[in-house]
């Protein structure tokens, strides 16, 4: 970390002795003032719930000005990576710093697609689902199962333990995502195949049957292959410091995932595709366009707790960048499949333009982000609503990985281990039973 010449001083209206909190800078962004020793010193805790001016790490992987509405994986805008390069080389650089040459390419490429089949086993445990569980539910579960099964990859501080469970991770997760879809519908699993992108060995996986020759549409494995880039990393969102918080106790790598996929489950967070895109559903039910009015001002009626799902961003006070993106799939998609008057596409557009000229909108700064148009596209993709979050963990899981072995491999690192501020009884004794209230 970089010092400041610039230190802060923390002075107190009763009298006690002033401290002085050194300063760091980014590379870009705010700068931290750092109070490690605030406790030691003052006796006194920090109170930032929430984490709204609080960095918990300091990171070298993503960078979001949320002003500006910029995404950065290790210094690339995400429109360049999305355009020019594909989910696995987004994979290389956000676990190892740098894009791949040719050769790191081919070898990375190869390593991943050497590790997508799943133990057999695995099969008997997802039976033990009923068939109509969430899939977030099933992933969770599988996910977790996966330190049963890969016990040569499960120490934390082994750094080559790191790497293939990365790599099993990053690998398993379209099998396993593919494999809850199949047992939710009743049909047979798919097995991976070798020759295949990693993007077109899952839509296979996904839509193929052992009926007939499954022939992938170009258009479509990129469109899903963007949307993994697009939600591969976002610096230290609540799923990724689930992660990190949950791994740094030394659990294994498998578990500490699990738990940001369970964190990622919440509509909040992850879930807010399949919300947004049962709330364009809903509006047109209700009427379709003609409705947004009446939709906004249920949303802006403080005593109702609708929400405008994909839209508002706690970082991003501007456009999502992913947003434009997804948009753009979302043309491209539609477009190849003979379907540009889709009416939800249609209505989300016109919900979009309407909101952003609302003053209740204009004035919070809330904006599309990427949920909003990522339902559209994977519904055109035959993917179901329910499976949305599932695929937003397949991707994310590189993130969650590059974070936690960023943060294991940190010198500085410590368990995780908030404080609070109580407000709870004083010390008591307990009364015999006769003499409680
Ligand atoms: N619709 C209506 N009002 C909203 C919305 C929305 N989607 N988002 C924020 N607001 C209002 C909120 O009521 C508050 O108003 P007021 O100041 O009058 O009380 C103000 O805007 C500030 O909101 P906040 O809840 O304090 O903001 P936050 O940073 O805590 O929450 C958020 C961020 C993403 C949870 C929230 O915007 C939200 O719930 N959005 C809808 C869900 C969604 O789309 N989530 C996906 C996020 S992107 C993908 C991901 O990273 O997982």
């Amino acid at each position: 970390m970089t010092p400041s010449n610039v230190k802060a001083t923390l002075s107190f209206s009763d009298g006690s002795p002033a401290m002085e909190l050194p300063i760091y800078k980014g590379s870009i962004g705010p700068d931290v003032i750092d109070i490690r020793k605030l406790y030691a010193q003052t006796g006194k805790f920090t109170y930032d719930p929430g984490f709204l001016s609080t960095a918990a790490c300091n990171s070298t992987i993503t960078y979001i000005d949320g002003d500006k509405g910029e995404l950065l994986y290790r210094g690339y805008p995400i429109e360049q990576l999305a355009t020019q390069c594909d989910f696995l080389d987004t994979c290389y650089l956000l676990l190892y710093g740098e894009l791949p040459n040719a050769q790191q390419q081919k070898d990375f490429d190869t390593l991943v697609t050497r590790h997508t089949m799943v133990n057999e086993q695995m099969q008997f445990y997802l039976r033990g689902f009923r068939r109509d569980a969430h899939p977030m539910a099933v992933m969770t579960g599988l996910v977790g199962a996966l330190s049963a099964f890969y016990h040569d990859s499960t120490d934390i501080h082994n750094a080559k333990h790191r790497e293939i469970s990365a790599i099993r991770l990053i690998a398993k997760m379209p099998t396993l995502v593919a494999m809850a879809y199949k047992y939710g519908i009743g049909q047979p699993f798919i097995y991976p195949r070798n020759e295949l992108s990693y993007s077109a060995n899952f839509m296979r996986m996904m839509f193929a049957t052992p009926c007939e020759e499954y022939v992938s549409n170009p258009v479509l494995v990129r469109a899903i292959d963007r949307i993994f880039i697009l939600h591969a990393d976002h610096e230290q969102n609540a799923s990724t410091s689930t992660v990190r918080l949950c791994g740094s106790s030394g659990t294994n790598p498998f578990a500490a995932i699990a738990a940001g996929v369970a964190c990622l489950w919440g509509p909040a967070h992850g879930g807010a595709n399949e919300a947004a895109l049962n709330m364009l559903k809903e509006i047109q039910r209700e009427g379709g366009v003609e409705k947004i009015g009446e939709f906004i001002k249920r949303v802006k009626d403080k005593n109702s707790t609708v929400k405008l799902m994909g839209f508002g961003h706690r970082v991003y006070k501007n456009y999502d960048p992913r947003a434009k993106l997804m948009r753009e799939t979302c043309h491209e998609v539609l477009e190849a499949l003979g379907l540009h008057d889709d009416p939800l596409f249609k209505l989300a557009m016109s919900l979009e333009k309407i909101a952003l000229e609302d003053e209740y909108f204009v004035a919070r700064k809330l904006y599309p982000n990427v949920d909003f148009y990522s339902g559209i596209v994977q519904s055109a993709l035959g993917i179901p609503v329910t499976l949305f979050t599932a695929i937003f963990a397949l991707a994310r899981t590189v993130g969650w990985i590059a974070q936690l072995n960023e943060m294991i491999a940190d010198p500085e690192y410590k368990i995780g281990r908030p404080r609070q501020l109580y407000a709870g009884s004083v010390r008591r004794d307990v009364l015999p039973i006769a003499a409680r209230a």
